[in-house]
């Protein structure tokens, strides 16, 4: 039997934040391992901290988008090691494009970023398309959408839900520059509504809030419609 898929896509922020620790990660192992017995779990990991300051000096140096794209990729597929080493039931080597993901058998995959020119959200919407998953979680470091960056705007409003189509008309659906910090990139935004992927925003750090919405019960957090 075909076990369903579920898709998460775990900003790197999240995996190198100030904000979790060892016990994060214990929890996390052991929700994953729990998640895998009756789902198959694709993990994406983005490249959080070591990303952009790569990206940051590198730019500094004058290195290409294609170039300063690159450095962001293998950050990804650092913090994706990591991941894959913690659980010990998924993948060790760290596939480098969709279709190698999507071959793998374990019942976890783990892996980061695949090709320049978006981020982990796109690679994560891929995955979702392909395995025509049941859901597709961003996991970041915000508890959903909001009107505006909240981080810039203490008055911004939490979106419990918001359609696919005013996110586009909003960010639009191309990728412009490396490390750029949105909660859902472009290309990302274009392939949820191509192919109808029902995707969910949380807040990674809470995993109560992830256990809430795969058991489809109220969370806090921001469901993208159609
Ligand atoms: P992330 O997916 O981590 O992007 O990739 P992000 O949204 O900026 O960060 P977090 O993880 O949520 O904090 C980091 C950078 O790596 C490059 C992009 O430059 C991206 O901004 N990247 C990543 C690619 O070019 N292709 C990929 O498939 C993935």
């Amino acid at each position: 039997m075909n076990k369903d898929v579920i898709v998460l896509s775990l900003g790197g922020s999240v995996v190198l934040s100030d904000d979790v620790d060892h016990l994060f990660f214990e929890e996390f192992k052991e929700f994953i391992q729990k998640l895998s017995k009756k789902f198959k779990v694709f993990l994406i990991i983005g490249g959080g901290k070591t990303a952009r300051t790569y990206i940051d000096i590198g730019r500094k140096q004058g290195f290409s988008e294609y170039e300063l794209d690159y450095l962001g990729i293998l950050s990804t597929r650092l913090n994706a090691s990591f991941l894959s080493t913690l659980l010990s039931s998924s993948n060790k080597l760290i596939p480098e494009s969709v279709d190698e993901a999507i071959q793998i058998t374990d019942s976890i995959v783990v892996m980061g970023g695949t090709s320049p020119g978006h981020s982990t959200d796109f690679v994560g919407a891929c995955i979702a398309s392909k395995t025509n998953a049941k859901m597709y979680i961003i996991a970041t470091n915000v508890d959903g959408v909001y009107d505006k960056d909240p981080r810039k705007h203490p008055d911004a409003k939490h979106l419990p839900e918001v359609s696919i189509d005013a996110l586009l008309d909003e960010y639009g659906n191309s990728w412009n520059v490396a490390g750029k910090n949105m909660v859902i990139d472009g290309p990302a935004l274009q392939q949820i509504k191509d192919f109808s992927i029902p995707t969910f925003v949380v807040d990674g750090r809470n995993i109560n809030e992830v256990k809430n919405i795969i058991e489809e019960k109220s969370f806090r957090g921001t469901i993208i419609k159609k």
